[in-house]
């Protein structure tokens, strides 16, 4: 596990030779989904725990007036003026820093002039949150400037305000909030809804395997929009009959053999994913709770496939990464995890087995696709926070 206190010194370390000045710094986690997946703008259920892998954000005043804002990972800078800020995306990484200044002002807080410096061991496009991890981590670094702060439930929201409104990607809550709010040890039974939730622990003896199918996912592409508006769709036919259904949380399974027929087929097979995906996780909630891992595992799968064949959000490679996985020894579950189209595998694997489970899953899937996968073994760790 990686240590704090190291990350801490090194990014300390970088900050002074890049801006010669000391540094604030806050880490903010990067996420693993255990499931419940496209749930969250449906105002469902997601059970996500935070991970060791984590941007952290280094700051410090500035006299020029100036906000300058450095990649550490891209080795690459950008200066603005604190006054006159940009108000729309680029395009560029600085959008998502940029996005989190945008609401922060929006919110009537006077962003001052700063140095912040980004650095982050969260893989890219693999949909384990990347872009929360930046958005929650400059949000901390900045409120800390301002003197202000938020409870981790409101600064979710205002880093996925971020993420919508200026990055322009129109995901839900559930990455920022994991990264605000996540507790080591436990993953976070949430409900969209109210944003109120349940700590889940997670045993000692599980481990996080998570296999990254080297295959890119975004959630700023076409594909997850385009789902997004056919779980609306699905959800505005069944208001027709039953007002008071404004989001799939509220639709049942019945709604679906009843009025299923007005909806385009795409927008049934998203829903049926949508409202069974809400029934699995807060069993599998309850399953984990009482360790009944056999029914977590077959709860795990069911939920893959629903993600595949009806949500049709995965590929080749993510079904085949959870396929390779099924007769390993130590494995009780797994599933493609995130915004879909490529990115990890999340796998819940007996402790003792978890090396060996890796590094075989790791070699069938080369020996499938002749690409080497990347396999973190990971920890559930605590939200974002201040790195003293
Ligand atoms: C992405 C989004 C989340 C959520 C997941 C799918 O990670 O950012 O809000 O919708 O996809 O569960």
């Amino acid at each position: 596990m990686r240590d704090p206190q190291v990350l801490r010194s090194l990014h300390q370390a970088r900050f002074g030779a890049h801006f010669g000045a000391e540094p604030a710094i806050f880490a903010a986690p990067g996420r693993v989904n255990l499931i419940g997946e496209h749930t969250d703008y449906a105002e469902g259920f997601v059970m996500p725990a935070a991970i060791d892998f984590a941007t952290l954000a280094g700051v410090s005043p500035r006299a020029d007036g100036k906000v300058v804002i450095y990649s550490e990972n891209y080795k690459e800078e950008r200066v603005f003026e604190a006054a006159a800020l940009p108000k729309t995306k680029t395009g560029h990484w600085s959008d998502y820093p940029l996005g989190v200044l945008s609401v922060l002002a929006g919110e009537g807080l006077a962003i001052p002039a700063f140095s912040l410096s980004i650095w982050s061991d969260v893989p890219l496009g693999s949909g384990l949150s990347s872009s929360a991890a930046i958005e929650v981590s400059t949000a901390l670094a900045v409120l800390s400037l301002i003197g202000a702060s938020y409870p981790g439930p409101v600064l979710a929201r205002l880093c996925q305000r971020a993420e919508n409104e200026f990055v322009g990607a129109s995901s839900g809550i559930m990455d920022q909030f994991i990264s605000a709010n996540g507790k080591k040890d436990h993953a976070l039974l949430l409900d969209c809804r109210d944003l109120s939730y349940k700590l889940a622990p997670i045993p000692a003896d599980v481990a996080l395997v998570i296999a990254n199918t080297m295959v890119k996912h975004a959630v700023t592409g076409g594909e997850y929009t385009s789902r997004r508006a056919q779980v609306e769709e699905a959800a505005a036919v069944i208001a027709r009959h039953r007002p008071e259904v404004k989001f799939l949380r509220d639709a049942t399974l019945d709604d679906l053999e009843r009025w299923g027929g007005e909806m385009s087929p795409e927008a049934l097979k998203r829903a049926r994913h949508v409202i069974s995906e809400n029934l699995r996780t807060v069993a599998a909630a309850e399953a984990l709770e009482r360790g009944d891992r056999e029914e977590l595992g077959r709860l795990m799968a069911e939920a893959h496939w629903s993600y595949s064949r009806d949500f049709e959000a995965s590929c080749v490679e993510a079904d085949a990464m959870v396929e390779l996985a099924q007769d390993l020894p130590g494995l009780i579950g797994a599933r493609l995890t995130g915004g879909g189209f490529g990115g990890c595998t999340v796998n819940l694997v007996d402790a003792a087995h978890a090396a060996e489970f890796a590094a075989r899953l790791g070699e069938r899937y080369q020996a499938r696709f002749a690409i080497r996968p990347e396999i973190y073994l990971c920890h559930a760790s605590e939200g974002a926070r201040k790195l003293d």
